[in-house]
């Protein structure tokens, strides 16, 4: 069984057919998943979806490229208030995106450091983007490394990831392990101590091989946990056990609830 633990099924790409999609999930073995939330709407979109499905627990937060919606603590509030359902297991998807360099920094900094604060009053885990901005998610996350931390989409080098390995924190890979071009990732997961790891999709974007380029979904999962079996040497099943148990410890979900 598996766990993606980090999709994206509010997206308006699953609008048509959201449904049927999530309902044949368990046909290829994936049986739960983390939806993260990308702003204050998909955050209030996300309690429902938790709601309405078994087996989708979720988050809350706001990704960096709008943080200027966080404005204070009426934001905060809000947040403060959904994180309080039952399923919403971790603050994020937030962090800092020097990639996109759509918000000035020194707001994506402040919003990022509001959220790593709002976590450690709730004691949730936090899900970090970090794009082309190593350094300094570093800088920041180190007054917080009481918090329990995953980088999602992993995309640092295996030096970087060293020293977040050391800090206690996790790992997350996606999709783009299959990819040819794919970089340092997969010696990084070669590297890695295998309790510190999570397999996601960050759906609907980063489809595995050989969807690259199509709509992702939680479907695809096994892709990524069947390339990380090779790198590691070992079966998917033994993979998918694996992550879904650390992804269980990681997100303190403590339900057996599954789709
Ligand atoms: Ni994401």
């Amino acid at each position: 069984m598996f766990f993606d633990t980090h999709a994206h099924l509010d997206d308006k790409q699953f609008d048509l057919d959201r449904e049927e999609l999530i309902a044949s999930f368990p046909e290829v073995g994936v049986t739960r998943v983390l939806n993260a939330a990308c702003d204050l709407a998909s955050s209030r979109e996300i309690v429902n979806l938790t709601r309405k499905y078994r087996g989708i627990f979720g988050s809350v937060g706001v990704h960096p490229n709008a943080a200027e919606e966080l404005k204070g603590d009426a934001e905060l509030d809000l947040l403060r208030t959904l994180s309080k359902e039952k399923k919403i297991c971790a603050i994020g998807e937030i962090g800092l995106d020097y990639y996109w360099d759509d918000v000035p920094r020194e707001v994506q900094k402040t919003a990022f450091r509001m959220q790593l604060d709002l976590a450690r009053e709730l004691s949730l885990p936090v899900i970090i983007h970090d794009r082309d901005a190593h350094e300094d998610c570093l800088n920041i996350l180190r007054d917080y490394t009481d918090l329990s931390v995953v980088f999602h989409c992993y995309s640092g080098s295996l030096e970087f990831a060293k020293i977040l390995i050391d800090l206690g924190f996790y790992l997350s890979f996606t999709g783009v392990i299959t990819f040819k071009n794919a970089k340092a990732a997969p010696s990084v997961v070669e590297w890695a101590p295998h309790d510190r790891i999570m397999i996601e999709t960050d759906c609907p974007y980063l489809a595995p091989i050989p969807y690259r380029g199509k709509r992702n979904h939680s479907g695809y999962v096994p892709l990524v946990a069947q390339k990380i079996a090779e790198l590691w040497g070992t079966s998917v099943e033994e993979v998918a056990r694996i992550t879904t148990e650390n992804g269980l410890r990681f997100f303190q979900i403590t339900s057996d609830e599954t789709l």
